[in-house]
């Protein structure tokens, strides 16, 4: 299966957001692969029309564009492929002792599961708190005839900042951490940025075929934490509460409630509360 290569990387020291850069390129017929960083976003943009904050410098900002052959109802899986892209980078950095900093994917012992996913799109620490956020957007009106449809998929890693707790806003208070804070040393973005897009090769050639598909849907059963927990979900105009019982070959989240499974996909979910 021929993979995308991820090297056309676009650098800005300032941006408003990576994600609206790459959905405008999108339109003017830009190809899979393209990769956009920035230092610093002035409108970085979360889930539920969110902002993502981050000091210029200090955090990974990036989007990727895809053009998955997949169907609407399978888009969650292109979140899926770049949230374990990320994993697999973060799995593999290894810590310095001798430096004290961090590189990622040098030869060593990995981290392992330092982080894991929180369905749909955190990535978390081991005591749940969230280091990073996944955002997929796709524009339908910017589909060109000649092209699979494009989607849009942004990362944000909190990869130096905070350094400490008391660097956070009071509302992120123990909701929030920096690899730097997991790991007990300053991160290497560029190597990690490296292993991320090295990573996503694999990830987002897996999208386009049924095979790839299940094995990204069973790496995300894998990884994913939200399984075997509590959780309330809260959809617009409804909530329930009910066991995180498995994930679907499309990515969407099963919730045993009370003995009826409910199948929640991401794109309906206000939240995924755990300990419910
Ligand atoms: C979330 O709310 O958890 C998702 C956050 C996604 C943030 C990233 S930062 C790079 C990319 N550009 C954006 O404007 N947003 C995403």
């Amino acid at each position: 299966m021929s993979q995308t290569t991820f090297t056309d990387v676009r650098r800005f020291d300032s941006i408003d957001s990576t994600n609206r850069y790459l959905l405008d390129e999108a339109r003017s017929g830009a190809p899979e692969g393209v990769v956009a960083v920035a230092d610093h976003q002035t409108a970085g943009r979360g889930r539920l029309g969110r902002r993502w904050e981050a000091p210029p410098g200090a955090n990974l900002l990036l989007s990727v564009l895809l053009r998955p052959a997949l169907d609407l109802d399978q888009r969650h899986l292109a979140t899926t492929a770049v949230a374990l892209a990320a994993v697999d980078a973060i799995s593999g950095m290894v810590v310095d002792d001798g430096s004290g900093s961090v590189a990622a994917n040098s030869s060593g012992s990995g981290l392992g599961s330092a982080v894991t996913i929180k369905w749909p799109n955190d990535l978390v620490t081991p005591d749940g708190r969230k280091v990073a956020g996944v955002l997929a957007e796709a524009d339908l009106a910017s589909a060109v005839p000649s092209l699979p449809a494009p989607v849009v998929v942004g990362i944000g890693i909190n990869v130096n900042w905070p350094a400490t707790d008391e660097d956070l806003p009071p509302e992120l208070t123990g909701a929030a951490a920096s690899l730097r804070q997991v790991l007990g040393a300053e991160v290497d973005s560029e190597a990690l940025l490296d292993a991320l897009l090295a990573a996503l090769g694999p990830r987002a050639a897996a999208l386009s075929s049924v095979s790839g598909r299940a094995r990204l849907a069973q790496d995300l059963r894998s990884s994913c934490t939200t399984l075997g927990t509590t959780v309330r979900v809260d959809l617009p105009g409804e909530s329930f509460v009910g066991t995180a019982s498995s994930v679907t070959d499309d990515g969407h989240l099963v919730v045993d409630v009370d003995g009826t499974f409910r199948t929640v996909v991401a794109g309906d979910v206000v939240h995924v509360r755990p300990g419910a």
